[in-house]
Protein backbone atom coordinates (compact mmCIF):
# COMPACT_ATOMS: atom_id res chain seq x y z
CA UNK A 1 0.00 0.00 0.00
CA UNK A 2 0.89 3.63 -0.86
CA UNK A 3 1.97 5.37 2.56
CA UNK A 4 0.78 8.96 1.67
CA UNK A 5 -3.48 8.88 2.60
CA UNK A 6 -5.33 10.82 -0.42
CA UNK A 7 -7.98 12.67 1.32
CA UNK A 8 -10.72 14.12 -0.45
CA UNK A 9 -10.41 17.43 -0.03
CA UNK A 10 -7.85 18.68 2.46
CA UNK A 11 -7.26 22.21 3.99
CA UNK A 12 -4.62 23.78 1.87
CA UNK A 13 -3.06 26.99 3.00
CA UNK A 14 -1.79 29.68 0.75
CA UNK A 15 1.23 31.30 3.25
CA UNK A 16 -0.17 34.37 4.52
CA UNK A 17 -2.52 32.94 6.97
CA UNK A 18 0.38 32.30 9.73
CA UNK A 19 1.42 35.94 9.57
CA UNK A 20 -2.35 37.02 10.65
CA UNK A 21 -2.53 34.43 12.72
CA UNK A 22 0.35 35.79 14.41
CA UNK A 23 -1.12 39.57 14.08
CA UNK A 24 -3.97 38.79 15.94
CA UNK A 25 -1.53 37.91 18.58
CA UNK A 26 0.71 40.73 18.56
CA UNK A 27 -2.12 42.86 19.21
CA UNK A 28 -3.99 41.07 21.45
CA UNK A 29 -7.12 40.23 19.19
CA UNK A 30 -7.83 36.91 20.49
CA UNK A 31 -11.80 37.25 20.67
CA UNK A 32 -14.85 37.30 18.24
CA UNK A 33 -14.25 40.76 17.61
CA UNK A 34 -11.17 42.66 15.97
CA UNK A 35 -9.34 43.78 12.98
CA UNK A 36 -8.78 40.36 11.06
CA UNK A 37 -12.73 40.09 11.69
CA UNK A 38 -14.14 43.82 10.09
CA UNK A 39 -11.58 43.09 6.98
CA UNK A 40 -12.54 39.29 6.54
CA UNK A 41 -16.39 40.95 5.88
CA UNK A 42 -15.07 43.63 3.79
CA UNK A 43 -12.80 41.02 1.80
CA UNK A 44 -15.85 38.98 1.46
CA UNK A 45 -18.33 41.58 0.63
CA UNK A 46 -15.73 42.72 -2.56
CA UNK A 47 -15.23 38.98 -3.46
CA UNK A 48 -19.27 37.99 -3.48
CA UNK A 49 -20.23 41.29 -5.00
CA UNK A 50 -22.47 41.28 -1.77
CA UNK A 51 -23.30 44.41 0.27
CA UNK A 52 -22.89 43.06 3.62
CA UNK A 53 -21.36 39.81 5.48
CA UNK A 54 -20.97 38.60 8.73
CA UNK A 55 -18.66 35.67 9.70
CA UNK A 56 -20.09 33.42 11.75
CA UNK A 57 -18.71 30.07 13.65
CA UNK A 58 -20.35 27.98 10.98
CA UNK A 59 -22.57 27.98 7.96
CA UNK A 60 -25.13 26.08 9.53
CA UNK A 61 -25.24 28.71 12.81
CA UNK A 62 -25.83 30.98 9.33
CA UNK A 63 -28.78 29.04 8.24
CA UNK A 64 -29.72 29.33 11.62
CA UNK A 65 -29.79 33.06 12.22
CA UNK A 66 -31.53 32.99 8.33
CA UNK A 67 -34.44 31.63 9.20
CA UNK A 68 -34.99 34.00 12.71
CA UNK A 69 -34.22 36.64 10.72
CA UNK A 70 -37.05 36.05 8.30
CA UNK A 71 -39.21 35.21 11.24
CA UNK A 72 -39.68 31.46 11.02
CA UNK A 73 -41.94 30.07 13.76
CA UNK A 74 -42.94 26.69 14.94
CA UNK A 75 -44.74 25.18 12.65
CA UNK A 76 -44.18 26.81 9.52
CA UNK A 77 -43.07 24.95 6.32
CA UNK A 78 -39.42 25.85 4.88
CA UNK A 79 -38.71 24.45 1.18
CA UNK A 80 -35.21 22.69 1.19
CA UNK A 81 -32.98 20.71 -1.40
CA UNK A 82 -33.06 17.27 -0.57
CA UNK A 83 -29.99 16.11 -1.98
CA UNK A 84 -27.72 18.42 0.40
CA UNK A 85 -25.50 17.77 3.34
CA UNK A 86 -28.25 17.92 6.63
CA UNK A 87 -26.25 20.83 7.34
CA UNK A 88 -28.80 22.91 5.18
CA UNK A 89 -31.61 21.19 6.73
CA UNK A 90 -31.20 20.90 10.76
CA UNK A 91 -31.79 24.39 11.57
CA UNK A 92 -35.00 24.14 10.05
CA UNK A 93 -36.07 21.85 13.03
CA UNK A 94 -33.53 24.00 15.38
CA UNK A 95 -36.92 26.75 14.80
CA UNK A 96 -39.44 23.95 15.13
CA UNK A 97 -40.47 24.60 12.00
CA UNK A 98 -41.14 21.76 9.58
CA UNK A 99 -38.78 21.01 6.49
CA UNK A 100 -40.65 20.07 3.06
CA UNK A 101 -37.88 18.26 0.62
CA UNK A 102 -37.71 18.72 -2.95
CA UNK A 103 -35.77 16.41 -5.07
CA UNK A 104 -33.13 17.29 -7.65
CA UNK A 105 -33.08 17.80 -11.64
CA UNK A 106 -30.95 15.68 -13.97
CA UNK A 107 -28.81 18.88 -15.25
CA UNK A 108 -27.40 20.69 -12.28
CA UNK A 109 -27.95 17.86 -9.56
CA UNK A 110 -29.98 20.64 -7.11
CA UNK A 111 -33.52 21.30 -6.78
CA UNK A 112 -36.21 20.67 -9.64
CA UNK A 113 -37.94 23.89 -10.27
CA UNK A 114 -41.01 21.79 -11.37
CA UNK A 115 -41.30 19.39 -8.30
CA UNK A 116 -40.61 23.03 -6.18
CA UNK A 117 -43.44 24.54 -7.68
CA UNK A 118 -45.95 21.76 -7.33
CA UNK A 119 -45.06 21.77 -3.82
CA UNK A 120 -45.58 25.08 -3.39
CA UNK A 121 -49.14 25.49 -5.39
CA UNK A 122 -50.26 22.24 -3.37
CA UNK A 123 -49.23 23.45 0.63
CA UNK A 124 -50.43 26.72 -0.60
CA UNK A 125 -54.24 25.15 -1.54
CA UNK A 126 -53.68 23.36 2.10
CA UNK A 127 -53.21 26.79 3.53
CA UNK A 128 -49.59 25.85 4.35
CA UNK A 129 -48.46 28.30 2.33
CA UNK A 130 -44.29 28.01 2.81
CA UNK A 131 -42.72 30.42 4.18
CA UNK A 132 -38.50 30.09 2.90
CA UNK A 133 -36.84 28.68 0.74
CA UNK A 134 -33.08 26.96 1.81
CA UNK A 135 -31.50 26.21 -2.06
CA UNK A 136 -28.49 24.39 -2.13
CA UNK A 137 -25.65 25.04 -5.15
CA UNK A 138 -24.05 20.99 -4.22
CA UNK A 139 -20.54 20.65 -5.20
CA UNK A 140 -19.85 23.99 -6.31
CA UNK A 141 -22.68 23.89 -8.70
CA UNK A 142 -25.07 27.10 -9.41
CA UNK A 143 -28.89 25.66 -9.51
CA UNK A 144 -31.42 26.27 -11.92
CA UNK A 145 -31.58 30.14 -11.23
CA UNK A 146 -33.53 31.43 -13.81
CA UNK A 147 -36.52 29.36 -13.12
CA UNK A 148 -36.60 28.92 -9.21
CA UNK A 149 -36.30 33.03 -9.43
CA UNK A 150 -39.13 33.45 -11.32
CA UNK A 151 -41.07 30.95 -8.84
CA UNK A 152 -39.86 32.68 -5.78
CA UNK A 153 -40.65 36.18 -7.02
CA UNK A 154 -43.79 35.00 -8.18
CA UNK A 155 -44.85 33.12 -5.17
CA UNK A 156 -43.58 35.98 -2.68
CA UNK A 157 -41.39 33.28 -0.90
CA UNK A 158 -37.80 34.48 0.76
CA UNK A 159 -34.74 32.37 -0.94
CA UNK A 160 -31.64 31.84 1.42
CA UNK A 161 -29.15 30.57 -0.86
CA UNK A 162 -27.12 28.19 1.02
CA UNK A 163 -23.44 28.65 -0.96
CA UNK A 164 -21.90 26.66 1.87
CA UNK A 165 -19.85 24.67 -1.10
CA UNK A 166 -20.11 27.14 -3.84
CA UNK A 167 -17.60 30.02 -2.60
CA UNK A 168 -16.54 31.41 -6.09
CA UNK A 169 -18.63 30.04 -8.55
CA UNK A 170 -21.35 31.67 -10.38
CA UNK A 171 -24.18 31.77 -13.03
CA UNK A 172 -24.10 34.61 -15.47
CA UNK A 173 -21.29 36.30 -13.91
CA UNK A 174 -22.95 37.21 -10.48
CA UNK A 175 -21.29 35.35 -7.84
CA UNK A 176 -23.42 32.19 -6.06
CA UNK A 177 -24.62 33.49 -2.57
CA UNK A 178 -25.36 37.40 -3.60
CA UNK A 179 -28.94 36.07 -5.63
CA UNK A 180 -30.76 34.96 -1.94
CA UNK A 181 -32.73 36.73 0.14
CA UNK A 182 -29.24 35.66 2.33
CA UNK A 183 -27.10 33.74 1.29
CA UNK A 184 -24.92 31.85 3.36
CA UNK A 185 -20.92 30.21 3.09
CA UNK A 186 -19.20 27.60 5.02
CA UNK A 187 -15.84 27.95 5.83
CA UNK A 188 -15.34 24.20 7.33
CA UNK A 189 -12.10 22.07 7.55
CA UNK A 190 -13.18 20.37 3.82
CA UNK A 191 -14.40 23.70 2.26
CA UNK A 192 -12.27 25.23 -0.77
CA UNK A 193 -11.00 27.64 2.07
CA UNK A 194 -11.48 26.57 5.56
CA UNK A 195 -10.86 28.99 8.72
CA UNK A 196 -11.16 25.37 10.73
CA UNK A 197 -14.66 26.12 11.16
CA UNK A 198 -16.65 28.91 10.18
CA UNK A 199 -19.36 30.30 8.33
CA UNK A 200 -20.85 33.48 6.71
CA UNK A 201 -24.34 35.35 6.18
CA UNK A 202 -24.61 37.43 3.34
CA UNK A 203 -27.52 40.17 2.37
CA UNK A 204 -27.95 43.18 0.31
CA UNK A 205 -30.32 44.26 3.61
CA UNK A 206 -27.99 45.97 5.65
CA UNK A 207 -31.46 45.13 8.58
CA UNK A 208 -30.83 41.33 8.16
CA UNK A 209 -26.95 41.75 8.11
CA UNK A 210 -26.99 44.16 11.55
CA UNK A 211 -29.30 41.45 13.44
CA UNK A 212 -27.09 38.59 12.02
CA UNK A 213 -24.43 40.41 13.67
CA UNK A 214 -26.20 41.16 17.12
CA UNK A 215 -27.98 37.86 17.95
CA UNK A 216 -24.97 35.81 17.08
CA UNK A 217 -23.15 37.75 19.77
CA UNK A 218 -26.16 37.17 22.46
CA UNK A 219 -27.91 40.07 21.32
CA UNK A 220 -26.44 42.52 23.92
CA UNK A 221 -28.08 45.69 23.57
CA UNK A 222 -25.44 48.77 23.40
CA UNK A 223 -25.68 49.57 26.92
CA UNK A 224 -22.62 49.71 29.99
CA UNK A 225 -24.51 46.67 31.47
CA UNK A 226 -25.62 43.27 29.77
CA UNK A 227 -29.27 44.16 28.40
CA UNK A 228 -30.56 41.47 26.42
CA UNK A 229 -34.11 42.10 24.42
CA UNK A 230 -33.83 38.61 22.19
CA UNK A 231 -32.66 35.27 22.67
CA UNK A 232 -28.98 35.49 21.43
CA UNK A 233 -26.45 33.06 20.09
CA UNK A 234 -22.99 32.77 20.63
CA UNK A 235 -22.18 32.16 17.21
CA UNK A 236 -19.47 35.10 16.10
CA UNK A 237 -16.01 34.02 14.23
CA UNK A 238 -13.04 35.02 16.25
CA UNK A 239 -10.44 36.94 15.35
CA UNK A 240 -7.80 34.89 14.76
CA UNK A 241 -9.95 32.60 12.32
CA UNK A 242 -10.75 35.57 10.68
CA UNK A 243 -7.11 36.19 10.06
CA UNK A 244 -6.97 32.94 8.59
CA UNK A 245 -9.95 33.22 6.38
CA UNK A 246 -8.17 36.63 4.97
CA UNK A 247 -5.19 34.50 3.78
CA UNK A 248 -7.07 31.57 2.45
CA UNK A 249 -9.19 34.16 0.56
CA UNK A 250 -5.95 35.08 -1.37
CA UNK A 251 -5.47 32.29 -2.33
CA UNK A 252 -9.44 30.43 -3.72
CA UNK A 253 -8.88 32.01 -7.25
CA UNK A 254 -5.55 30.00 -7.41
CA UNK A 255 -7.06 27.13 -5.60
CA UNK A 256 -10.23 26.99 -8.29
CA UNK A 257 -7.93 27.26 -10.89
CA UNK A 258 -6.84 23.61 -9.39
CA UNK A 259 -9.88 22.33 -8.45
CA UNK A 260 -10.79 23.21 -12.21
CA UNK A 261 -8.16 21.27 -13.77
CA UNK A 262 -8.54 18.50 -11.86
CA UNK A 263 -11.83 18.32 -12.87
CA UNK A 264 -10.68 18.32 -15.99
CA UNK A 265 -8.08 15.84 -15.87
CA UNK A 266 -10.61 13.59 -14.64
CA UNK A 267 -12.70 13.75 -17.47
CA UNK A 268 -10.17 13.28 -19.84
CA UNK A 269 -8.60 10.32 -18.52
CA UNK A 270 -11.73 8.71 -17.61
CA UNK A 271 -13.67 9.58 -20.44
CA UNK A 272 -13.74 6.55 -22.35
CA UNK A 273 -15.07 4.65 -19.17
CA UNK A 274 -18.42 5.27 -19.69
CA UNK A 275 -18.42 7.12 -16.24
CA UNK A 276 -20.75 10.38 -16.27
CA UNK A 277 -19.69 13.90 -14.37
CA UNK A 278 -21.34 16.64 -13.31
CA UNK A 279 -20.86 19.11 -15.57
CA UNK A 280 -21.47 22.82 -16.20
CA UNK A 281 -25.14 22.56 -17.58
CA UNK A 282 -24.90 25.88 -19.28
CA UNK A 283 -22.40 28.55 -20.42
CA UNK A 284 -23.71 30.93 -18.27
CA UNK A 285 -22.59 28.32 -15.28
CA UNK A 286 -18.82 28.93 -13.54
CA UNK A 287 -18.53 25.93 -10.96
CA UNK A 288 -15.42 26.22 -8.26
CA UNK A 289 -15.69 22.29 -8.97
CA UNK A 290 -15.70 22.36 -5.11
CA UNK A 291 -15.25 18.28 -5.83
CA UNK A 292 -15.00 16.20 -8.55
CA UNK A 293 -18.34 13.98 -8.79
CA UNK A 294 -18.96 10.99 -11.06
CA UNK A 295 -21.95 8.25 -11.58
CA UNK A 296 -20.37 4.91 -11.95
CA UNK A 297 -23.02 2.02 -13.41
CA UNK A 298 -24.62 0.68 -10.11
CA UNK A 299 -24.13 0.43 -6.45
CA UNK A 300 -22.28 -2.22 -6.84
CA UNK A 301 -19.61 -0.56 -8.92
CA UNK A 302 -20.02 2.29 -6.34
CA UNK A 303 -19.09 0.34 -3.34
CA UNK A 304 -15.94 -1.57 -5.04
CA UNK A 305 -14.86 1.76 -6.20
CA UNK A 306 -14.99 3.06 -2.83
CA UNK A 307 -13.13 -0.55 -1.61
CA UNK A 308 -10.52 -0.30 -4.30
CA UNK A 309 -9.51 3.55 -4.13
CA UNK A 310 -9.58 2.94 0.16
CA UNK A 311 -7.25 -0.37 -0.35
CA UNK A 312 -4.69 2.35 -1.94
CA UNK A 313 -5.28 4.65 1.14
CA UNK A 314 -7.13 6.92 -1.28
CA UNK A 315 -10.33 8.93 0.58
CA UNK A 316 -13.55 8.85 -1.52
CA UNK A 317 -17.15 9.22 -0.50
CA UNK A 318 -20.24 8.28 -2.31
CA UNK A 319 -22.44 11.52 -2.80
CA UNK A 320 -24.53 12.94 0.01
CA UNK A 321 -27.57 10.53 0.99
CA UNK A 322 -30.59 12.51 0.51
CA UNK A 323 -32.51 14.07 3.55
CA UNK A 324 -35.79 12.26 2.55
CA UNK A 325 -33.86 9.18 3.61
CA UNK A 326 -32.61 10.18 6.39
CA UNK A 327 -33.75 8.44 9.16
CA UNK A 328 -34.26 11.95 11.55
CA UNK A 329 -36.21 13.26 8.64
CA UNK A 330 -37.98 10.39 7.61
CA UNK A 331 -41.25 11.69 8.95
CA UNK A 332 -40.95 15.03 6.79
CA UNK A 333 -42.80 15.62 3.87
CA UNK A 334 -41.13 15.42 0.21
CA UNK A 335 -41.36 15.84 -3.33
CA UNK A 336 -39.39 13.42 -5.20
CA UNK A 337 -39.50 11.52 -8.22
CA UNK A 338 -36.26 9.50 -7.87
CA UNK A 339 -33.52 11.55 -9.16
CA UNK A 340 -31.62 12.13 -6.04
CA UNK A 341 -31.68 8.52 -4.60
CA UNK A 342 -30.56 7.62 -8.05
CA UNK A 343 -27.70 10.05 -7.83
CA UNK A 344 -26.76 8.45 -4.26
CA UNK A 345 -26.37 5.08 -5.27
CA UNK A 346 -24.54 5.14 -8.26
CA UNK A 347 -22.30 8.74 -7.46
CA UNK A 348 -18.98 8.83 -6.14
CA UNK A 349 -17.12 12.00 -4.78
CA UNK A 350 -13.53 11.91 -5.93
CA UNK A 351 -10.45 13.53 -4.05
CA UNK A 352 -10.05 17.30 -5.12
CA UNK A 353 -8.23 19.47 -3.12
CA UNK A 354 -5.87 22.06 -4.15
CA UNK A 355 -3.18 20.35 -3.45
CA UNK A 356 -3.40 17.45 -5.27
CA UNK A 357 -0.33 16.85 -7.37
CA UNK A 358 -0.39 15.34 -10.86
CA UNK A 359 1.41 12.12 -9.33
CA UNK A 360 -1.20 11.80 -6.91
CA UNK A 361 -3.71 12.02 -9.57
CA UNK A 362 -2.15 9.46 -11.77
CA UNK A 363 -2.49 6.97 -8.82
CA UNK A 364 -6.15 7.64 -7.96
CA UNK A 365 -6.66 7.55 -12.22
CA UNK A 366 -5.06 3.95 -12.33
CA UNK A 367 -6.83 2.40 -9.40
CA UNK A 368 -10.66 3.80 -11.19
CA UNK A 369 -9.24 2.26 -13.76
CA UNK A 370 -8.83 -0.69 -11.96
CA UNK A 371 -12.55 -1.20 -11.15
CA UNK A 372 -14.42 0.51 -14.13
CA UNK A 373 -12.05 -0.17 -16.97
C1 LIG B 1 -24.40 22.22 1.46
C2 LIG B 1 -23.96 22.53 2.85
N1 LIG B 1 -24.74 23.28 3.64
C3 LIG B 1 -24.39 23.61 4.89
C4 LIG B 1 -23.20 23.19 5.43
C5 LIG B 1 -22.90 23.54 6.84
O1 LIG B 1 -21.74 24.30 6.98
P1 LIG B 1 -20.88 24.20 8.33
O2 LIG B 1 -20.19 22.89 8.35
O3 LIG B 1 -19.91 25.36 8.20
O4 LIG B 1 -21.82 24.38 9.46
C6 LIG B 1 -22.33 22.39 4.65
C7 LIG B 1 -21.03 21.90 5.07
O5 LIG B 1 -20.47 21.66 5.97
C8 LIG B 1 -22.73 22.05 3.34
O6 LIG B 1 -21.95 21.26 2.58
Amino acid sequence: MSTKRIWLSPPCMGGDEIRFIEEAFRDNWIAPVGPHINQFEAELAAYTHTKNVVVLSSGTAAIHLALIILGIRPGDHILCSSFTFSGSANPIKYCNATPVFIDSEVDSWNMSPELLEEAILELTAKGKKPKALILVHLYGMPAKMDEILEITSRYNIPLIEDAAEALGSSYKGKMLGSFGDIGILSFNGNKIITTSGGGAFLSGKEEYAAMAKHLSTQARENEVHYEHKFIGYNYRMSNILAGIGRGQLRVLDQFIGRTREINRIYKQELMDTGAKFLEEWSPDCFSNFWLTTMLVRDEQERNRLIARLDEDNIECRPLWKPMHLQPVFKDELSYTHGISEELFSRGICLPSGSGLTDADMGRIVGCIREVIG
